[in-house]
């Protein structure tokens, strides 16, 4: 006899149900706080324990003192608590069991990693070209890729005849012989007609920046593939001047690159810029003494712009009066500036790929490189 169990005072059968009944409820009651190690350890001592376990008590207090024929009652029910209290150490041992039960969860166990992905370093690029424009006030606007030929060509100032219009340059869209040329579609190739589509929706003073995908009909090699990224950018108010352009240019050049660079612009031609210029940079590689990147020159290449062509006005006027707008665009009232520059290439500058396909490839060897 002891504290912890009391005495038997029948050995009839539900005498006996009834005092194992309490001590399986006790078992199954102490199963839910199974979760650690030193819970269950502590619970197999107080039933298990060889000295002072609960079994062991159960077994002096109520077997040994036991009346011979009542014995065989008593040791099948002893035989059955016994199996209970195995059982919820068996499922307390997959740790978090919460019943005896329920399913096994090893919260010991290492989880399972899953890899975070990061931006693809063309997005990246264009996102950072675009954030340096938007901190100078100027607003995201974006087209379709698929595009009309007035948006991509005629309302640009682009001649009936021009090159980039054949279908060697461009990648057009089947079946388009039936309607008028200005609404044939083709692949966009470049991000201008943007400029077009917010002139016909906005009225001056106008600040964009356009990030966007391209396509030209260019077989793919070491610098050229059929679809790479432009940022355009617009600007048109009233006095704005060439001054205008060469100082934000200077500006963001010296936020990509660093504020050591230099930019020179030099004479160059757009339909839809007059004057035109190409910008370059002084190499990033080698300061401007010539290297190999600059092929010796000190100088890279990065972009195009100019003047808004009053030409371009006029369109954007005739098309605004065709849709009965006003014509906001007078260029007797107002100016602006346009630049366009290739994504791919600051992507390939900045990172030192050597093959525009690698940015196209989804190998993740390369990718790795920018995570
Ligand atoms: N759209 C021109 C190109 O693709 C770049 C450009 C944009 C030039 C805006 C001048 C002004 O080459």
């Amino acid at each position: 006899m002891n504290d912890v169990i009391p005495q038997l005072s029948a050995y009839d059968d539900a005498a006996l149900d009834a005092a194992f009944r309490s001590l399986i409820e006790q078992v199954q009651a102490g199963a839910s706080s199974l979760l650690t190690a030193e819970a269950q350890e502590a619970f197999r001592l107080e039933w298990l324990g060889r000295k002072q376990g609960r079994l062991k008590l159960v077994s002096d207090a109520w077997l040994k003192t036991a009346p011979v024929e009542a014995k065989k009652a008593l040791g099948k029910r002893f035989n059955d608590l016994k199996a209970a209290i195995e059982s919820v150490m068996e499922s307390g041992a997959g740790a978090g069991a919460t019943s005896a039960s329920g399913p096994a969860l090893d919260v010991t166990l290492p989880g399972i990693a899953r890899r975070i992905g990061v931006e693809h370093p063309l997005t990246r690029t264009m996102r950072e070209v675009v954030q340096v424009f938007q901190a100078l006030g100027y607003s995201i606007a974006l087209g379709p890729e698929v595009e009309s030929d007035f948006y991509n060509f005629e309302a640009l100032n682009f001649p009936p005849n021009h090159p980039a219009r054949d279908t060697q340059d461009t990648l057009v869209i089947a079946d388009q012989q039936g309607k008028p040329g200005r609404d044939r579609l083709l692949m966009r190739t470049h991000t201008s007609p943007v400029q077009i589509r917010t002139m016909l929706a906005q009225d001056p003073p106008l600040r964009i920046v356009v990030p966007g995908k391209v396509h030209r009909n260019d077989e793919s090699d070491a610098t050229h593939s059929p679809i790479f990224h432009q940022v355009e950018g617009l600007c048109v108010d009233t006095n704005i001047t060439f001054s205008d352009l060469k100082g934000t240019l200077d500006h963001a050049m010296k936020t990509l690159f660093g504020s050591g660079v230099k930019t020179r612009f030099f004479p160059s031609f757009f339909p839809f810029t007059e004057p035109s210029a190409d910008v370059q940079i002084s190499c990033i590689f080698c300061g401007g003494s010539g290297c190999r990147k600059c092929k010796h020159s000190g100088w890279i290449e990065l972009l195009g712009c100019g003047m808004v062509d009053p030409a371009v006005f006029a369109a954007v006027n005739q098309r605004r009066a065709e849709m009965g707008m006003d014509a906001a665009y007078d260029p007797k009232h107002i100016s602006g500036f346009a630049f366009g520059m290739g994504v791919d290439r600051i992507a390939m500058m900045l990172s030192g790929a050597t093959d525009i396909g690698l940015f196209y490839s989804g190998d993740l060897r390369f990718l790795e490189n920018f995570a």
